[in-house]
């Protein structure tokens, strides 16, 4: 089996800055589950499908085929055919994939796709249920946190660095509203697996962060 790392957290912690930067530094892949989430999404608002209606979107996801190339590197997410990477990050996306991804259909349709990069090759996978669910025996498991304060505050640069107009309490109430729906699903909540290390990163900086986790996974790699 690869030794393969995987990154557990909410909303804005900072999972895909700090996997990109590991994978780089280790040598590994890395695999954006939540891109794949958000593909899906932009599917369902095409189709014009409400987040809340579990039936028409359970039905829909079957019509869906979410694929992944690394092109220089870097990740690309093709749905049916079609290059939607750069349609991913938007509010709308986002809201549309953490409401959507609640629906056992729609984790179905990403379980093995998922499981099969990990074998094809070492990876660092980020998502919400990869430590609990999807690579249960991933040589380290991270779940990566840090305060709604602080992920608003990176999320509301990004939006602003992307010249995006941006309301800052709306983007508050979209993360914690986000992490309660994450946290509360039925189907694969986000939870810390008993096995993954904790590490808040309020107060850290991404060299920390990605230093720290560097290190353990060396380490482990040597037992
Ligand atoms: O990490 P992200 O914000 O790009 O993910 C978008 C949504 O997809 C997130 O709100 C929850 C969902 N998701 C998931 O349920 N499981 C994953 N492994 C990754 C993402």
């Amino acid at each position: 089996m690869n030794a393969n790392i995987a990154i557990d957290g909410p909303a804005g912690a900072g999972k895909s800055t700090i996997a990109k930067r590991l994978a780089a530094r280790l040598g590994l892949l890395y695999v954006d589950t939540g891109a794949m989430y958000r593909a899906l999404a932009v599917f369902f608002l095409r189709r014009g499908l409400e987040r809340s209606d579990e039936e028409g979107i359970s039905q829909a996801v079957a019509d869906a085929d979410v694929t992944i190339r690394y092109e220089d590197g870097s990740q690309q997410v093709y749905l049916n055919g079609e290059n939607v990477t750069g349609l991913l990050r938007t509010e709308e996306t986002g809201n549309m994939a953490s409401a959507s991804s609640a629906y056992g259909a729609v984790r179905a349709r990403l379980l093995d796709l998922q499981r099969l990069l990990a074998r094809e090759s070492a990876v660092v996978m980020d998502g919400r249920d990869i430590g609990t669910v999807i690579l249960p025996d991933a040589l380290l498991k991270i779940y990566l946190t840090a305060s709604v304060e602080e992920r608003a505050r990176r999320r509301i640069a990004e939006l602003e660095a992307g010249g995006g107009s941006v309301d800052p309490d709306q983007i508050r109430r979209d993360i914690e509203e986000r992490d309660r729906r994450d946290m509360n699903r039925a189907v694969a909540p986000l939870r810390q697996a008993e096995d993954a290390v904790l590490v808040d990163s309020s107060d850290m900086t991404i060299d920390e962060v990605v230093g720290t986790i560097a290190a353990l996974y060396e380490e482990r790699c040597r037992r």
